[in-house]
């Protein structure tokens, strides 16, 4: 298992190139099986997670080439047959539910494992099996597995009763092809739906309402492929940001869309942060004495909850009494232990955690148990005095491309072994 060992106290200086974001990255590989051809996706950032539905996608039949070089992934889906994918592939990564929808447009049938929880929450999935009923497919779950089957997909309306990011991708997918209209009401505005979305109707499709809470799909007989770009990552923006703040540096981040961190940037204003936009950049500031705040996790355009455990990081660093409200996962908590090893003072209750800031942390060695909470150590670490070794460093590569040589790009003290 690989380690980051981080030398805290660097400050911080220069300027970082974000990444496209995984999670737009993801639903649109898995809409690729949508039309039969070859896609290109430009500037597509080289993750673990990008990988695993990259080979899920070949086990199907898909022939997918990755170019390390241009960072230019071709995917061609001509000969992409109606198997059941690789059980193992879809419990690693919960991503790999997103080919449900496009397997029932493309085939009426699918059969894909039931896609694990993970550890920050059980991760149900009935909101896009309501969406494929509603769309006229037969569902069958047993041994593990969920079954898919129509004869022919008819558009209707459907109501979110959450508005669940995951289901919204999937269902527009299971209607792009479908017969009619099909509605989706209080569907996720998230900029990775948007982002989907937007590459579908350059496929063909004909969505409406794209970024808001009501989502209309036309149903068209064929898409077909295209070469797209995807959006920059707004979560590694945020976790660039923290690193700026929580070591007191100033930075410039490259790759912003000032709508999409619209939240994030609210939050930093509070806590007395200078920003400022240049173009496509940001430069933050991070000099300031910062003050306490309260955050509330919500759906887009609420604040993210893939920002919180980079956030309380942060306010374990400012003095006073901060409170962290996370509405979205029931276990998205795991990082607090850890940090606590650093010298955090948090205490839980219920869905929020109380932050009294402290001083200074102190490095020691601590786990990273799933993506976010793992990119909140790194960041702790840039703050500690001495030095932090994080472990299980895996669950970071799934979601940021060399985390460790933009930050010492910047000027941290990162070594990877
Ligand atoms: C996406 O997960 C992201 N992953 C997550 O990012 C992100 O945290 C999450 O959206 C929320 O923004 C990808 O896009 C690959 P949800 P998803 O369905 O789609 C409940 C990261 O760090 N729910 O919006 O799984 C569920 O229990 C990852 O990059 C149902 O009840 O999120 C949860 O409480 C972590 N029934 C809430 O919705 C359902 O059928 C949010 O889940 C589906 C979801």
């Amino acid at each position: 298992m690989g380690k980051f060992i981080i030398k805290g106290g660097e400050t911080l200086s220069g300027e970082v190139n974000i990444s496209s974001a995984k999670n737009a990255v993801l639903p649109i590989i898995a809409a690729t099986i949508l039309s039969s051809g070859k896609c290109t996706i430009e500037n597509c950032p080289m993750l673990l997670d990008v990988f695993v539905i990259s080979n899920l996608l070949r086990s199907l039949g898909a022939k997918v080439n990755i170019d390390l070089n241009t960072s230019k992934l071709e995917i061609d889906t001509s000969e992409v047959k109606c198997i059941e994918p690789d059980s193992e592939l879809v419990r690693r990564m919960r991503g790999s539910f997103l080919i449900m929808g496009p397997m029932i447009s493309r085939f009426g049938k699918a059969k894909i494992s039931l896609p694990g929880g993970c550890n920050i929450g059980t991760r149900p999935i009935d909101l896009h099996l309501k969406g494929f009923k509603a769309l006229g497919v037969n569902i069958d779950i047993g041994h593990g597995y969920v079954e898919a089957s129509t004869s022919k997909l008819i558009g209707d309306k459907i109501y979110l009763d959450f508005p669940s990011v995951g289901a919204t991708e999937n269902i527009i997918m299971a209607s792009v092809l479908a017969e009619g209209e099909t509605i989706i009401e209080n569907a996720a505005e998230e900029p990775e739906v948007e982002d989907l979305s937007n590459f579908l109707n350059k496929m063909g499709a004909q969505i409406s309402g794209i970024g808001t809470d009501k989502i209309t799909i036309k149903g068209v007989k064929s898409l077909t492929p295209v070469i797209y770009k995807p959006i920059y990552d707004r979560i590694e923006i945020g976790t660039f940001m923290v690193a700026a703040a929580i070591t007191k540096s100033v930075i410039k981040i490259n790759g912003t869309n000032e709508e999409h961190i619209k939240p994030i940037i609210a939050k930093f204003s509070e806590l007395g942060i200078n920003m400022e936009k240049d173009n496509e950049s940001l430069i933050i500031d991070g000099r300031k004495e910062l003050r306490p705040l309260d955050i509330k996790t919500m759906p887009y355009p609420g604040f993210p909850t893939d920002m919180q455990p980079q956030m309380m990081a942060l306010l374990c660093c400012v003095e006073g009494t901060s409170v962290i409200s996370e509405t979205i996962f029931e276990n998205r908590f795991m990082h607090v232990p850890e940090l606590k090893r650093l010298g955090a003072n948090i205490k839980i209750d219920g869905r929020s955690a109380i932050i009294s800031g402290v001083k200074e942390l102190t490095g020691c060695s601590v786990k990273a148990t799933d993506l976010r909470a793992g990119a909140a150590l790194i960041l702790a670490g840039l703050a500690a005095e001495g030095e932090t070794e994080v472990s299980d460093i895996f669950h970071i590569d799934r979601g940021y491309v060399n985390i460790e040589k933009k930050l010492n790009g910047l000027g941290a003290s990162i070594k990877r072994v």
